[in-house]
């Protein structure tokens, strides 16, 4: 009967606003499920989404203008800043990366899954894109390659970004070439099975079998 307990995760991304949910379905939520030591979301809890990031305004070039309006569309900042992918963003820290990790292993098969962590998306030398180029960061939203030629996971949606004209692209990247340094480092990758030090949250779609 224990099994008759169905869990599904979900993650949206439109309009600037990713949410991770979780839903109990069937089984009521309270019925002693979450006792079960087998419950694979025992300590979890449904997050809430950030809504509507104010962007910084950096300068009035056009450029810059119109890669912010593209920023705040695709939502870069729901992932890119800290407390976002929970629904608390610090707002001091707009696109300066974020300390919750994104599990991109499965949570009911590993009790300790992988976990990265959007990086720092202002231009600081150390710990943001200070020495990217601005064609370096074309190339990361357009193909999913880092300025040291590795491939990014599809969590940060490049396949999708894929699709921006080169323009587009370009002003994106003048935009946050333009930002506010912030000295801010993100945690390091974190492998599957090793416990990660800090909140995570989970994403994608799990069907029942
Ligand atoms: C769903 C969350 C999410 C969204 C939305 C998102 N990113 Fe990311 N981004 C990530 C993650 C996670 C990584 C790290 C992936 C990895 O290391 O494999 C990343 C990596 C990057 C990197 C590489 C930085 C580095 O130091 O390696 C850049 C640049 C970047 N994102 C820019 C953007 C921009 C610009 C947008 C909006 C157009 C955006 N991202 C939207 C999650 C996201």
């Amino acid at each position: 009967m224990d099994k008759k307990f169905w869990l599904i995760m979900a993650i949206a991304f439109s309009a600037g606003l990713v949410s991770a949910i979780v839903v109990p379905s069937i089984a009521e939520a309270d019925s002693g499920a979450s006792k079960n030591p087998k419950d694979p979301l025992r300590g979890m809890a449904p997050v809430e989404a950030s809504k509507g990031i104010e962007l910084p305004v950096s300068n009035d070039d056009m450029d810059v203008a119109q890669g912010r309006y593209l920023v705040g569309l695709l939502g870069c900042a729901s992932c890119h800043t800290d407390g976002a992918l929970i629904g608390k963003p610090d707002t001091s820290k707009t696109l300066a990366g974020s300390s919750i990790g994104i599990a991109y292993s499965n949570p009911m098969m590993n009790n300790y899954p992988g976990a990265v962590y959007p990086p720092n998306l202002t231009p600081d030398k150390e710990t943001g894109l200070g020495e990217w180029t601005q064609e370096e960061i074309v190339t990361l939203l357009r193909s999913g390659k880092t300025r040291h030629g590795r491939q990014t996971m599809a969590i940060m949606p490049w396949t999708s970004y894929a699709q921006l004209s080169a323009g587009d692209a370009q002003a994106i990247a003048s935009y946050l070439l333009s930002l506010d340094p912030v000295k801010n480092q993100v945690p390091k990758q974190v492998m599957p099975g090793t416990p990660a030090k800090t909140p995570l949250v989970h994403v994608g779609l799990y069907r029942s079998r």
